[in-house]
């Protein structure tokens, strides 16, 4: 990105996609797609969570670039344009306050990474049995001072990143570090899927079991799809703002999404197959990546060469998605004011981190303190994912249907492609009745309104 005095643009054609890209495919697809499948049944989750992605998911990010494009503006300034002396801006406003937490706890997890990175580094992981590495990992999340600090260090980075507006340098390395990313995984999978596990796994992940669903599982796919996605507190409206009137909007949609589930589905492949065949508990909740792939990578010749090649390109993947939600918040901040870029991006900041540090020490000292039954790292994750996510989905798709007028709909979204027209009304069928109807069921499936009548 281009940051100037005034309004920015993506450095190149390519640099919008990949940044939006950077944004979606993160701890998402890696981390939180395995654990939550784990957590919630396997396969008949995966395939809701499919549904969800593209029927739902999809259709409410391409409305997040028509929003952004269409308005040229932040977050909350976006839906002022459309809508002005209104109150729907509060969709922008409610999107900083879902970002803030989301990235509270995103950026424990981003800790997370570090200390593994660290420990690889200096041999903490080598020699270690299979067994040990459950805990190794609750060792390293136990402790209070190493647990804010990796979370204050990767907070750093994201801020002065956001604070020097050096994006640009980010959409060149995502060229190389996203392949690289994928064929990690490949090179994961080809040994997951040699181990004796592999048949249990498999089935785990991809065979559908519909008698474990129920509310709280459909739930959690619908958030799982929109977190993977970044949709539902309008990044991808500031992202898109910065985008050329010439790209076509639909495509790029198409191909974060197809990128995502193609992730999302790496990640479980890499994960499950081990998970049965060492002995793991695919219930193990936030922890089983750092569990698992170090296990997988133990079994590879060069295994912690190969780990930190790993590891250097999910923290990545995770800080491109991390920028993408300070960035969010900066932009909406100071509107088109860069001289106040740094500032801001300094006191959001560590705003955060003040936010995120009951939710550092959640795996630690905190661990029996529950508020609604959950730690304050599982708090966080559910209101940002199961509930701002979702709501913010909700708002978006009745924004479009009542605020923008249906020819701003299809210049925007037929702009740069040629097949516009028929996939236009496929859409508007999406986002004006499949997405909101689908959202408010679950949420009144999980509220219970349904026994009522049932
Ligand atoms: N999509 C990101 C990930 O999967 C998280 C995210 C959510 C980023 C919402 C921005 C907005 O890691």
């Amino acid at each position: 990105m281009i940051v100037g005095q005034g309004r920015e643009q993506w450095g190149s054609k390519l640099g919008f996609i990949l940044s939006a890209a950077g944004s979606a495919i993160g701890l998402g697809a890696i981390w939180k797609f395995p654990y939550v499948a784990g957590t919630s049944g396997g396969g008949a989750f995966f395939f809701v969570f499919l549904f969800f992605t593209i029927f739902v998911g999809l259709p409410i990010l391409l409305a997040e670039f028509i929003i952004g494009r269409g308005s040229q503006k932040d977050a909350i300034s976006a839906y002022r344009f459309f809508a002005p002396g209104t109150g729907w801006h509060w969709i922008g406003k409610m999107g900083i306050v879902g970002s803030c937490i989301l990235l509270s706890f995103y950026s424990v997890v981003g800790g997370w990474i570090l200390i593994y990175l660290v420990k690889t580094v200096t041999g903490g992981l080598s020699g270690l049995k299979k067994q040990e590495f459950g805990q190794l990992f609750a060792d390293a999340t136990a402790n209070p001072l190493t647990a804010i600090i990796a979370q204050l260090v990767f907070l750093f980075i994201t801020i002065l990143i956001v604070a020097r507006g050096v994006q640009k340098g980010i959409e060149k390395a995502s060229k190389v570090m996203m392949p690289a990313l994928f064929v990690c995984f490949l090179i994961l999978i080809v040994r997951s899927l040699t181990l004796s596990g592999v048949g249990q796994g498999i089935e785990f992940l991809l065979y559908p079991n519909f008698s474990s669903l129920d509310s709280k599982t459909i739930l959690f796919a619908l958030g799982q799809s929109f977190f993977a996605l970044s949709v539902g507190v309008s990044c991808m409206v500031t992202y898109s703002s910065y985008v050329p009137k010439q790209e076509n909007l639909p495509k790029s949609a198409t191909t974060i999404v197809l990128m995502n589930i193609f992730i999302s589905l790496l990640a479980g492949l890499a994960i499950f197959p081990a998970v049965f065949s060492f002995g793991f508990k695919p219930e193990a909740g936030p922890g089983l990546l750092f569990v698992v792939l170090p296990a997988v990578f133990h079994e590879m010749p060069f295994g912690m060469v190969f780990f930190f090649i790993f590891i250097l390109l999910f923290l990545f993947a995770t800080l491109t998605s991390a920028f993408s939600l300070l960035e969010l918040v900066v932009a909406a901040l100071i509107k088109d004011h860069q001289s106040k870029r740094r500032k801001m991006a300094w006191i959001t900041g560590m705003i955060i981190f003040i936010l995120g540090i009951p939710s550092a020490l959640s795996y630690g000292v905190l661990s029996d303190f529950k508020i609604f039954g959950k730690t304050p790292f599982d708090l966080a994750d559910f209101l940002a994912s199961n509930v701002f996510l979702p709501l913010g989905a909700l708002a978006i798709s009745i924004f479009v249907m009542v605020k923008i007028p249906r020819k701003t709909l299809l210049q925007e979204f037929s702009a740069g492609t040629s097949s516009g027209k028929r996939l236009f009304v496929a859409w508007l069928l999406l986002i004006r009745y499949v997405a909101p109807i689908a959202i408010i069921i679950v949420f009144l499936d999980v509220i219970g309104v349904w026994d009522l009548f049932f």
